[in-house]
């Protein structure tokens, strides 16, 4: 629960998270962004930590202090957080958190839009954002070893979920049930299913930090294959 972690270590390698939201600007006081408190992101790199890997957490803007012993780099839009994690390779470990906003808007002015009387309200063009999990899993030789994406579902959370999976090239999909009425949006606790290539396997409902250990112990019982 707290300081280095029982179990297999992560000593020696290296781990990127991404976590939080993106903002993608409209003009320079405006942004469009998906919900994200960034806390989930922040455990897991807390966690791995714990466990003694060296973690890069890339993070969009979020309301969390910086997590001891970790270097984090700080990004906005979608366009930088897939910089920053280039720029974080290599790797032997990518956990995807992020709630990266899939487009961005086209044409960004650099004036803030001003209301005119009788003027007809602005239409926003959007363009599609890089796929950051997608990048990472498709790095060639410099493709972390273990790739780990998340997915929200309101309904078919496994099927959506293990299509994720696949369609991203990842390794791992951590499945988070996001109906309405789990309660979960917003809160602090996360009901799982870890999908892999060799099926699934769903956890009780826990809090962010539980989830993260958890995470955290099967990223290593899976680097220390012999000792789980
Ligand atoms: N992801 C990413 N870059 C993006 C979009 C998503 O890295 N531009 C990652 C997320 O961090 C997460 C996983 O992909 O680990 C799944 O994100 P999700 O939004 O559920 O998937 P999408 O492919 O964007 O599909 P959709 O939003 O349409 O359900
Ligand atoms: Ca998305």
């Amino acid at each position: 629960d707290h300081g280095a972690a029982a179990g297999p270590s992560l000593a020696g390698r290296h781990a990127l998270v991404t976590a939080g939201p993106t903002h993608e600007p409209i003009d320079p006081v405006r942004y469009l962004a998906n919900r994200s408190s960034g806390r989930q992101g922040y455990a897991i790199a807390a966690a791995l930590a714990a466990r003694g890997a060296r973690v890069t957490l890339v993070s969009g803007p979020v309301d969390l202090p910086p997590p001891p012993g970790i270097d984090v780099r700080r990004v906005e839009t979608a366009t930088q957080m897939l910089a920053a994690c280039r720029a974080a390779l290599p790797c032997d470990i990518a956990v995807c958190t992020a709630a990266v906003a899939d487009w961005h808007v086209a044409n960004p002015t650099d004036r803030k839009m001003k209301k005119a009387p009788g003027a007809t309200a602005p239409v926003l063009t959007l363009a599609p954002n890089p796929d950051i999990l997608a990048h990472l899993a498709a790095a060639g030789p410099a493709r972390p070893a273990l790739v780990v994406g998340f997915a929200a579902e309101t309904h078919d959370l496994e099927r959506y979920a293990a299509a994720k999976r696949v369609a991203k090239g990842c390794d791992w999909i951590v499945a988070n049930d996001v109906r309405p009425e789990t309660g979960i949006m917003g809160g602090a606790e996360n009901e799982i299913v870890l999908i892999s290539a060799d099926g699934s396997e769903r956890w009780p409902r826990l809090t962010k930090e539980a989830v993260a250990q958890r995470l955290a112990q099967r990223i290593a019982e899976y680097f220390s294959p012999d000792r789980s």
